[in-house]
């Protein structure tokens, strides 16, 4: 089976590619620059340079193969980048290109807790996104993830940091917000499975980790593991939303998210694994497993 992930120099999308290697799928990692040739081509993949605004370059990187995941995304807009640019195009660009090239699987990764209801500009954007994947001629599979975790990540290699040099961690507001951690290990693991599973396709998943944990459960339990005392540094939710509507050189409160990451972390989306879990047939990593393992890592 050969398959094309897109994507490929991200957190996800190169742990995803990883696993199919490492699983014996022929794979292809879809590349915007020659920059991250080399960790595609150290996995054990074919390096295929696209343009997303050149529906040639999609389908020729796309040729003969079986099924595509598309891990392309941000999580903040800006003018330069507006989710228009970031996500809906390049999606209606890899479905397109995929039909083209006669791919027959396409899995996404969505967000926990978009719904058309929604006013936020991050999940209008994953819901355009999400109707686009479900018109694919082809069979769908979307996942609707919670926070992502793992060696690599961002915001966890963030707070590593600040604890290890002993500096205040921003709470924005009440940091009571639930979040569910989940093992980008796993999320590869799952990514892996569903070529092998008929039936979780044509469907959608939560893609949770087995535990709810609030944001300052979340980092008094890194602090712990750690073993390094945690300075909180509380920011007024008010004052965090006026910081994050101004450039990052003019904000008053120290706040280092954008409106839209504000936004998601706050939102308090929760969901049970089970359905999860059962279709996959998968254990799911204690978030502290998870953090000992970027520990050890490191
Ligand atoms: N990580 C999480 O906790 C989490 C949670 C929920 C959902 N998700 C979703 O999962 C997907 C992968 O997340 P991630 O954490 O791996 O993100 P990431 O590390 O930021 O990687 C994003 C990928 O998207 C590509 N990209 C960004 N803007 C693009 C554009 N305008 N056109 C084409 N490609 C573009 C990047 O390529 P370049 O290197 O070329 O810029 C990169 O390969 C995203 O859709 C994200 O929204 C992630």
């Amino acid at each position: 089976m050969k398959i094309a992930v897109a994507g490929v120099s991200g957190f996800v999308g190169s742990r995803v590619l990883r696993e199919l290697s490492s699983c014996g799928f022929e794979v292809v990692g879809l590349l915007r620059s020659q920059s991250g040739i080399h960790n595609v081509v150290t996995a054990g993949a074919r390096a295929a340079l696209v343009d997303y605004s050149s529906q040639e370059t999609l389908e020729q990187a796309l040729a003969g193969c079986d099924a595509l995941f598309h891990l392309v995304g941000t999580s903040s807009q800006t003018l330069d980048s507006p989710f228009s640019s970031s996500m809906i195009q390049p999606t209606r660009a890899l479905v397109a290109a995929a039909e083209k090239a006669g791919v027959k699987m396409l899995a996404y990764n969505s967000g926990l807790g978009t719904n058309k209801g929604s006013t936020q500009s991050y999940f209008l954007a994953k819901a355009e996104c999400e109707r686009i994947i479900q018109g694919f001629m082809g069979k769908n599979l979307i996942f609707r993830p919670s926070y992502i975790i793992g060696k690599g990540d961002e915001f966890s290699g963030l707070v590593l940091e600040r604890l290890t040099k002993g500096e205040e961690i921003p709470v924005y507001g009440s940091g009571r917000y639930r979040i569910q951690p989940i093992s980008v290990d796993d999320v590869a693991s799952i990514y892996a499975k569903s070529l092998s599973l008929n039936s979780v396709w044509n469907r959608t998943f939560d893609l949770v980790g087995p535990e709810v944990v609030t944001f300052s459960e979340f980092l008094k339990t890194y602090a712990e593991v750690a073993g390094k005392p945690l300075k909180l540094k509380p920011i007024n939710l008010e004052f965090a939303l006026q910081d994050s509507m101004r450039p990052v050189n003019e904000r008053r409160y120290g706040t280092e998210l954008s409106t839209d990451e504000l936004d998601v972390l706050i939102s308090d989306f929760i969901s049970s694994p089970s359905e999860l879990v059962a279709a996959f047939g998968v254990r799911l990593t204690p978030f502290r497993d998870v953090l000992k393992m970027i520990l050890r890592n490191n």
